[in-house]
This record gives C-alpha cells, sequence and structure tokens, in this order.
C-alpha cells in the first residue's frame, strides 16, 4: 500500500466553525492512478497539500509508503518519495532560471552532475520545453511556467506524485504533451483537477469531493456518467 488516509480532519484556524476537510479515508495501491475532482473550494488543495507535509492535520492518520508527515524525521524521506506540483506554478518556481530550478531538488539531494544533466536533459526535451533551459524563470508564460514546475517534480523520480491542477494554463498541444507523458509513467498518481475529459483518459479510479468531505469513490467511467452525482457535488 502507497497511501493510506485514515478519518483525516483539517481545519485552517482553530477558531473557524467549520472543518475543511472532514472524515476522509482512501488508499492508493501500487501504480494506480486517482483523479481528486470537486468543485471550487471542496478541499482537493488542501487535502494534497496536507498529504505532503504542508499543512497540519487536525484528526486522523496519514501514511505514505510507510512515512508519517506528522514525524519530522520522516518527512524529508516522505518528500523523496512523494512530490507535488501545486496548482499555482508561481509558488513552486523560485530559482533565477529555469535549469536552476528544475536542477534544485536533484542537487539538494545530492545526486551526481552526470546523474543530473541526463534527467534533466530527458525530462525538458520529453515536455518540449529544452529551448527554455536558461530562460529567466519569471519571465517564461503561464504554461512554461506549469511545464517547468512539472519538470522539476519528474526529474525527481518521485514514487508518488500528486498534481494539482495539472493541465491548467497548458495549450491544446502542451496538454496532450502532458497526458502522453503521465500516460506512459509507472508511477502512482493522485491529480486534483477540473478537467473531466484528462481524468477519463489517466484514471480507472475517482474520489470526489463536496465541501470537504469523500462525497464518492468509485470508478471513473461510471462516476462521470453519473450526472445527478455530479450535479449534487456541485460540478
Ligand atoms: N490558508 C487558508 N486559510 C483559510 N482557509 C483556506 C486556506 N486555504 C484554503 N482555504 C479554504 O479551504 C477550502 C478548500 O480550499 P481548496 O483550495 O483546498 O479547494 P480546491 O478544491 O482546491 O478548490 P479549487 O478547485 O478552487 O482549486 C476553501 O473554502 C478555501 O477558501
Ligand atoms: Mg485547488
Amino acid at each position: 500500500m502507497v497511501l493510506h488516509v485514515k478519518n483525516l480532519s483539517v481545519q485552517y484556524l482553530k477558531t473557524a466553525d467549520r472543518l475543511i476537510l472532514q472524515d476522509i479515508s482512501f488508499s492508493l495501491e501500487p501504480g494506480e492512478r486517482v483523479a481528486l475532482i470537486g468543485a471550487n473550494g471542496a478541499g482537493k488543495s488542501t487535502l494534497l497539500l496536507t498529504l505532503m507535509g504542508i499543512i497540519p492535520l487536525q484528526g486522523g492518520d496519514i501514511t505514505l509508503g510507510g512515512m508519517n508527515p506528522t514525524d519530522k524525521e520522516q518527512l524529508r524521506r516522505l518528500r523523496q518519495a512523494a512530490g507535488m506540483v501545486f496548482q499555482n506554478p508561481e509558488d513552486q518556481l523560485f530559482m533565477p532560471t529555469l535549469l536552476e530550478d528544475v536542477s534544485f531538488g536533484l542537487r539538494n539531494y545530492g545526486f551526481d552532475e552526470k546523474t543530473m544533466e541526463g534527467r534533466i536533459t530527458d525530462i525538458l526535451a520529453r515536455l518540449g520545453i529544452s529551448r527554455l533551459t536558461n530562460r529567466l524563470s519569471h519571465t517564461l508564460s503561464g504554461g512554461e511556467k506549469r511545464l517547468a514546475a512539472l519538470a522539476g517534480v519528474l526529474v525527481m523520480e518521485p514514487s508518488l506524485l500528486l498534481l494539482d491542477e495539472p493541465s491548467s494554463f497548458l495549450d491544446p498541444r502542451s496538454r496532450r504533451t502532458l497526458i502522453r507523458i503521465l500516460d506512459s509513467l509507472p508511477q502512482t498518481m493522485l491529480v486534483a483537477t477540473h478537467d473531466l475529459e484528462l481524468a477519463q483518459e489517466l484514471c480507472a479510479r475517482i474520489l470526489l469531493l463536496k465541501e470537504g468531505r469523500l462525497f464518492a469513490d468509485g470508478p471513473a467511467q461510471a462516476l462521470l456518467q453519473d450526472h445527478a452525482l455530479l450535479e449534487q457535488a456541485g460540478l
């Protein structure tokens, strides 16, 4: 079992009158690809950020590859086993150039130059952004930033990918490239998305959130055809 979430609850402010996530339980098997859908504000990003140990949990349990994000020691290893692409690429890119950004994680974890160069060259070529290698990060377009952020995560080869709206900002061709690349990867994936077509193409299973609760968990095909259910969830 690669990811196990049990009775998870999250509250941003202790004084807030409601929990942002409430009593969420699910597991992901190795290699499984699951889409996380739900209306704006349903809690998708919060769930992914909580799994990465970025937002503290209020109650419940998370184990990811046998590690717990609430344990400081385990968190560093957990962040090597799991990679997250943030909803807003501006939150992810912080080095002056694209190359420095994409190398940052590998350098930080002590990979040798040859491995680094090989992985980076390969991923940038596959994402179609080799020409941007030495560009200043802040001069990249929205879609280019999205692809750069994705590259920085993919070069780490994490066993679990947490992707928050990976297809946003992308033009139709880059979006197809992205879907093809994700489809070719062996990794376990949890993909928060409003792109239901992408969800259907990539994922056999869907988790549907409604107002911070897990409203449905089931096969993508059946769930996406259940218009009454989607409507009830505000989609
Ligand atoms: N830092 C914060 N402090 C307080 N409330 C927050 C904070 N971040 C998010 N929220 C609230 O938590 C709820 C869930 O937000 P979240 O970003 O997880 O939703 P989402 O499903 O990812 O939505 P979207 O589809 O718009 O990306 C929303 O009501 C949001 O306003
Ligand atoms: Mg979100």
